[in-house]
């Protein structure tokens, strides 16, 4: 059971739901950092008196150092430095990984390296650099707690059963706003029609990538990674009422499932508990108001992105972290208004492709992978500028 969290990205989906657990819990907050919004960061270092708190722009740091100049207490810091030293907090013995986005690898590597325990929310941070961060778990004795509900809910099935068990992963998708629709029909979508999710509310990122599935695609190769599994044997399956978490299928045919209606704030109570049940506030599951429960596959010819996902995962290399750093520049430039819906999955692909053609490269570290992702973000935007 954590005593003390940092919490990476506080003022977002994850992180605000973190802030509530950690309040029912008595957990301590010792470090908060986030981007932009300050006006939010400010009232939880107020509510929350954290030790430290970071704001992405020395700028708005300022600012938030001069509201808080009544709390002494409370450390103002700036960027990259605030997220390492939030990473690294010494009195934090969970570090919650909730902020959208590669930026994320760099500061969980921080915290791995310090022998932390770290709840993942951020799946780019294993998408892209999951070939640096797993070797290095072991060998500071750090600690990798999902919490992503489908990761979740393998991880807890996989706790009931012998090591070596697992014959495959049956990955669950909510099929996004869109499911059920063909790629002609989903080239005027709007902006607000790809924000509704039909079943979770989450930050604008990860809900375009619902839309599209190259979240499923994302978890896909997060899942490989956290549990040692190959992504032909990670089948994706479209479960639309989003009870059934994920399932996994044992070599002896029996398939464990979890289950329970949507609520982010089990699956991060249980990251930060882990191994311990502690009684949750969420809704009491109910199996005739959850019913029924269906599955589908995926369409893999309409939600091309899920299919380069799998792409991605097979090759290895630096293609996950080129396709994740092209689908953060695509979806930023959808959410501007400058490209239409579906020209993400055509960028996305035009610039694996480009990869695969030259700057491919099976072994790498760090600051190659960082170079190959402003590669491709500048890729992406070159390539938008010839459609727009
Ligand atoms: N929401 C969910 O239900 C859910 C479920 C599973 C996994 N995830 C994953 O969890 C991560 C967060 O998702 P979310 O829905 O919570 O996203 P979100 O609501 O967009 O929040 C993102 C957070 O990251 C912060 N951030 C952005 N740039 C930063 C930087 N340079 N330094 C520090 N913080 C920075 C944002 O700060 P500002 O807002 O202040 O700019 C915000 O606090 C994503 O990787 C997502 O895929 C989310």
């Amino acid at each position: 059971m954590t005593d003390a969290v940092s919490i990476l990205g506080s003022t977002g989906s994850i992180g605000c739901q973190t802030l509530e657990v950690c309040a029912r819990l008595g957990i301590q907050v010792m470090a908060l950092t986030a981007g932009r919004n300050r006006e939010r960061l400010c009232a939880q270092a107020r509510r929350f008196r954290p030790e430290m708190v970071s704001l992405e722009r020395e700028e708005d740091a300022a600012w938030l150092r001069r509201e808080l100049a009544d709390v002494p207490s409370v450390q103002v810091l700036a960027g990259r430095e605030g997220n390492l030293a939030a990473a690294t907090w010494d009195k934090a013995d969970t570090i919650v990984a909730a902020m959208v986005g590669v930026a994320g690898l760099e500061p969980v590597m921080a915290a791995v390296r310090e022998g932390r325990t770290v709840a993942l929310a951020n799946k780019e941070t294993l998408v892209a650099g999951g070939a640096l961060v797993m070797p290095l778990l072991e060998r500071y004795g750090a600690r990798l707690y999902p919490v992503d509900s489908e990761h979740s809910a393998i991880w807890q099935c996989l706790a009931a059963a012998p090591a070596g068990s697992l014959k495959r992963i049956l990955l669950t998708a909510s099929g996004g706003p869109f499911r059920g629709r063909s790629l002609a029909a989903l080239s005027g979508v709007t902006i607000e029609e790809a924000l509704r999710h039909p079943t979770w509310t989450m930050g604008g990122k990860i809900t375009i990538d619902s839309a599209t599935m190259m979240n499923k695609g994302l978890e896909v190769i997060e899942a490989s990674w956290l549990f040692g599994c190959p992504p032909d044997k990670i089948q994706v399956v479209v479960h639309p009422q989003s009870i059934v978490h994920s399932m996994v299928e044992l070599h002896d045919g029996s398939v464990l499932a979890q289950m329970g209606f949507p609520d982010m704030k089990l699956p991060i109570q249980l990251a930060l508990t882990w191994p311990e049940r502690l009684p949750s506030d969420g809704r009491s599951f109910d199996p005739f108001a959850a019913s029924p429960l269906t599955f589908e596959p995926p369409d893999l010819r309409t939600f091309r992105l899920l299919d380069l996902a799998y792409e991605a995962a097979r090759a290895g290399g630096t293609l996950p972290a080129v396709m994740n750093a092209a689908n953060e520049q695509a979806v930023a430039l959808f959410l501007d208004g400058r490209i239409g819906f579906t020209a993400i999955a055509d960028l996305v692909s035009a610039c694996m492709e480009r990869h695969l053609q030259s700057g491919f490269m099976t072994a790498f570290g760090f600051d190659d992978m960082m170079e190959q992702d402003r590669w491709a973000r500048g890729c992406v935007r070159d390539l938008a500028e010839s459609i727009i």
